[in-house]
């Protein structure tokens, strides 16, 4: 990364520049001519342009103007009092400079330039940027731990031809900014709403990548009103899947591809199964179901890992006792259910009682769940629907391949002696009777 500093005092010039040194790996000219600054400005190589404010109110001829021309894509901070010229990327007030020049760097731009971002970037299927045609953000490459590569600009375009040449170098994944998630929540709320009803059998992988991506950006941010419309649009679209595809194995053959993460696999096989068995317990209203996709797309939030709810759910299974041995990760996974449904009760756009179902999905039939080891009769109708199918979720998953999953095999491995009590007992009569395998 190169920057080139111009200001009128060279003393304050090469001291800028050695703070910005001694703060990043950035390469730094400083120079307080304008002549010096024209003849490096010739190097297409430089990232980000600092200069004084007085360097842009020339008119025509000033050096802003001709950062701009020559290299677009440059970054320029002006120093000053403002206001910031259009197309200039920040903003460093002359007073506070070396804390302000420390606040430039954690900004997005300086970032998206350094090619090492600070903070843990957000995994983005190529597919769904494809879908998009543009990229919505700059757009990284995971080399390594810590070491990250800018593929793609913000606004480049994305073809079909990219996707391909992405995809058969083997890579799965590019990364975003934690900074850029809201642009592209923005993009992708956009995206699905535009989807016609009628066509969406065919476009199932996006829903299943717009959910990845949104349960990605809600681990680094929690539930925030922004990702809103992208949640509802998500949550509508795998609702009109779900009805359109009432048979699991077709439904997960459609909606996954073999990169589709584990979490997105867990909450959208989740909601097929509980509206499909709320569906045969008689509560086939628009508004149970859109309870029990909410909840399913949500109710691991606050997971510390991922794929945790199956590990725990195995050792109930083995018989081990959860509660024995806490460190401190099982620690805060006993507590994600209450945090999670925490986030969830804050938002009224959210139905009432969805957050009762997060806080309710790890209580199991014989009180042994957890965080407030219910009794069976104590859980409610719709949470016992949840825990059910949570559980039948875990148990095909962890089978790995759908054309393994059965009804004989199931019911195997969920015992039915477990299931017999409060709601849980009609939760399994309506499995019985449902035709989930075709
Ligand atoms: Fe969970
Ligand atoms: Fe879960």
């Amino acid at each position: 990364m190169k920057v080139l500093i111009l200001e009128q005092t060279s003393e304050l010039s090469e001291l800028m520049g050695l703070y910005i040194s001694s703060l990043s790996s950035a390469e730094v000219i400083s120079v307080h001519r304008l002549s010096e600054a024209q003849n490096e400005l010739k190097d297409a190589g430089i990232n980000v342009v600092i200069l004084n404010q007085s360097f842009t109110e020339a008119g025509k001829d000033s050096f802003f103007v001709d950062c701009k021309t020559l290299h677009p894509s440059t970054s320029i901070v002006i120093v000053g009092d403002g206001p910031l010229p259009a197309g200039a990327a920040y903003l460093v007030h002359p007073g506070h400079l070396v804390q302000e020049l420390k606040e430039m760097m954690k900004a997005s731009f300086w970032k998206a330039h350094s090619g090492k971002p600070t903070e843990v970037p957000v995994p983005l299927s190529p597919y769904l940027v494809y879908r998009l045609g543009v990229c919505p953000a700059d757009l990284f490459l995971k080399l390594g731990e810590n070491n990250w590569v800018k593929l793609f600009n913000q606004g480049a375009p994305f073809g079909e031809e990219d996707r391909i040449k992405f995809e058969q170098k083997g890579l799965k994944e590019f990364y975003i900014l934690s900074d850029d998630i809201h642009r592209a929540i923005d993009y992708f709320g956009d995206l699905l709403s535009s989807l016609k009803a009628s066509s969406l059998i065919e476009d199932a992988p996006l829903v299943a990548d717009a959910g990845e991506f949104l349960w990605q950006s809600l681990k680094e941010n929690g539930f925030r009103e922004e990702f809103q419309k992208l949640a509802s649009e998500a949550i509508k679209g795998s609702l009109i899947l779900i009805r359109k595809e009432p048979e699991l194995k077709k439904f997960v053959e459609k909606m996954f591809r073999p990169e589709h993460a584990w979490m997105v696999r867990h909450n959208l096989i989740i909601a097929h199964v509980a509206c499909a068995l709320a569906s045969q317990m008689g509560w086939n209203s628009e508004q149970t179901y859109q309870k029990i996709a909410t909840a399913a797309l949500l109710h691991d939030m606050a997971l510390p890992r991922l794929d945790q709810d199956e590990e725990v759910w195995l050792m109930g299974v083995g018989g081990e006792k959860i509660s024995v041995n806490l460190d401190h990760e099982m620690k805060s996974f006993l507590q994600h259910p209450i945090e999670g449904s925490e986030m969830v009760r804050r938002h009224k756009s959210i139905a009432p009682d969805t957050d009762k179902i997060i806080l309710e999905h790890h209580e199991l039939p014989d009180g042994h769940g957890f965080p407030r080891g219910l009794s069976a009769h104590q859980i409610s109708p719709l949470g016992a629907v949840f825990i059910f199918s949570h559980a039948i979720a875990t148990i095909l998953i962890h089978e790995k391949d759908p054309r393994k999953w059965n009804m004989a095999m199931l019911k195997d491995r969920l015992s039915q002696d477990r299931w017999i009590n409060g709601h849980f007992k009609k939760a399994w009569q309506a499995l019985e009777m449902t035709n989930l395998f075709g």
